[in-house]
Formats: C-alpha cells, sequence, structure tokens
C-alpha cells in the first residue's frame, strides 16, 4: 500500500471514440479500419492505493464495458460485491455521470459530489434509482479534504466551466469558477500528488497554482482548435462556448501550461473530431513535443 495507481478507463470526451453517428474525418478513419487510431471510451479514471479498494472519478456511460475490460474492477468475494468504493463527480455532464444508473443494484459504494452536482442529480428523478440506503450522497466542499479510501487524501477545487449543456438556459455563463466544475487533487500517503481536470475554460491563476509541482496532471484534452468542430462541419459550438480550453494555439493548454513544473502531463477527455487522436498525426507529434502524452482506455500510471 502507498503507491497512487491511476487507471484511464475512458480516454474520450463525450460521445466516445468514434461517435455512433458520427463520419468526420477523425471518427471515419476508425470506420475504415485504420491502424492507426483505436477506439476510446467515455472520460473517466480509476484510482487506488492497494489494487483492492478503487475510487472513480467520474461515472461514464460506458461503465459496464470498462468494466468488463478492467479485471481490478470486477467483482472478488461474495455473491455480490464490487471493488468501487467511491465515486467522486467533477460536473454534471452525462459522459460524467450517465453511467451511475448502471451501478443501481443495491450496491454500496460511497457518492461524492459538489452541492452543485448533487443538485442536478436530485432535480432528475431517474437517479433516485441509485439506493441511497446503500449509495450515500456525500457533499464535498471545495477546499476540504477527504479520504474516499483509506490513506487516499482528496481535495476539490473549482475550476472555470459552464452548467452541463441539458441544464443551459439562454447563454451559460462561460469560465464560472464554482462548484458546477471542479477539479480534484489526490495525494497518496507518501505525499505524491496528482491533479485531474477533464473540463477547464481557460487556465486561471487559481488552476496554474493548483498543478504547479505535481507529479502528474491529467488535463482536458478535448479538442486541438477551438474552431475544430466548426471547420469539420459538425458542429456550431466552439470549444470555449463548450467549455473547454483547446490544446493548440498561445492561449491553448499546451503553450500555457509550458511554464509549470509537472512530472507527467497527460491529456483526457479526448474529442472524437481531435487530431492527436491519430496515432502519426502532425499534431500528436506536436503534443509529445510539448511534453505531453495522449491517454487511452487502460492507461497504467504508478505515482
Ligand atoms: C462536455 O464535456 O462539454 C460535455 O460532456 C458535452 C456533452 O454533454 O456531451
Ligand atoms: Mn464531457
Amino acid at each position: 500500500m502507498g503507491t497512487l495507481n491511476i487507471l484511464v478507463l475512458g480516454s474520450a470526451a463525450g460521445g466516445g471514440y468514434p461517435q455512433w453517428n458520427c463520419r468526420g474525418p477523425v471518427s471515419q478513419l476508425y470506420w475504415d479500419g485504420s491502424a492507426h487510431v483505436q477506439a476510446r471510451t467515455q472520460s473517466s479514471i480509476a484510482v487506488s492505493l492497494d489494487g483492492a479498494h478503487w475510487l472513480l472519478v467520474n461515472c461514464s456511460p460506458d461503465i459496464r464495458q470498462q468494466i468488463l475490460t478492467t479485471p481490478a474492477l470486477q467483482p472478488q468475494t461474495g455473491l455480490r460485491s464490487t471493488p468501487i468504493a467511491a465515486i467522486l463527480l467533477t460536473n454534471g455532464d452525462i459522459d460524467h455521470i450517465a453511467g451511475l444508473l448502471t451501478l443501481r443494484e443495491k450496491q454500496a459504494y460511497d457518492l461524492y459530489a459538489t452541492p452543485a452536482v448533487l443538485e442536478v442529480l436530485q432535480h432528475n428523478k431517474i437517479f433516485d434509482a441509485i439506493d441511497r440506503d446503500f449509495v450515500p450522497r456525500r457533499a464535498v466542499k471545495l477546499g476540504q479534504r477527504f479520504e474516499p479510501l483509506e490513506g487516499l487524501s482528496v481535495e476539490t477545487f473549482a475550476v472555470p466551466g459552464k452548467v452541463p449543456l441539458y441544464m443551459e438556459d439562454g447563454t451559460p455563463d462561460i469560465g464560472a469558477e464554482t462548484d458546477t466544475t471542479i477539479g480534484v487533487e489526490l495525494t497518496g500517503p507518501d505525499g505524491r500528488r496528482a491533479v485531474y481536470i477533464p473540463g477547464c475554460a481557460h487556465i486561471s491563476e487559481a488552476v496554474r497554482t493548483r498543478i504547479e509541482g505535481a507529479d502528474l496532471l491529467m488535463f482536458d484534452g478535448t479538442l486541438w482548435t477551438d474552431s475544430e468542430m466548426i471547420d469539420a462541419g459538425l458542429g456550431q459550438k466552439t470549444g470555449h462556448r463548450m467549455g473547454h480550453i483547446s490544446m493548440s494555439g498561445d492561449d491553448g493548454s499546451i503553450a500555457q501550461l509550458a511554464p509549470l513544473k509537472v512530472g507527467r502531463r497527460v491529456f483526457v477527455h479526448i474529442n472524437n473530431t481531435n487530431p492527436v487522436l491519430i496515432d502519426d498525426s502532425p499534431q500528436r507529434r506536436d503534443a509529445e513535443a510539448g511534453g505531453w502524452e495522449i491517454s487511452y482506455d487502460g492507461m497504467e500510471i504508478a505515482l
């Protein structure tokens, strides 16, 4: 016990890669059988210190498939059990919460989220299918440390974001730093520190400070360029409007985070339009030259 083990369960953004209804240039490579791309499920990581008890950070609609491909998350004892001891949500987006509906069979685990995200669950009656007698909903306060697993210290912090798409009412406040969208700092018993930020509209001073000196950063890798979805004819929205900073350019995450001291930097939550998904693309090479790794489903990181 002691090593912080992190598994990337799903490395893609909402929709996964390829997206089921998409023939955009990057998704089409998969449908055509290209050897340069691999399928990816939707955004989630699992964290453990002992390999027996796991914290999921976010619970994607693909959780069942993720469990099928991850022996560590399969039941190990008795007639009914799960190594999933706790789940922490970083926002109320569908790709981060819909998997809860799959984990509803009167199985005990702790569900942690901020008051804003708990309110979203509260207002969507379908989540009542997850029996509170088995799955207590625990409110997480920003900046207040808690231990969802023995020895694992977690602190959450606001990151620039917005309300979930399905909660938008008019034009949302993009980049608000509230408990609607959070980042997570995970610290093991030996003080090694991972920072997980799957969605971030821009790099604020607070985000910069939080990342500085981390042993591992897992960061929003949704888009390569802000207008990528518009340019591909796949949508009308910029990345910024969706609450995501892009990787490239002077304002992008690669440049903005370059001055910070970080052990390993890994992109997560990668959208199906992002050319870094293609193994040998120029964008993949640029990201790697900037010191970044592109996560994939099943990626294991031991700190
Ligand atoms: C996002 O990350 O912007 C959302 O997950 C989009 C969505 O709800 O599909
Ligand atoms: Mn998302």
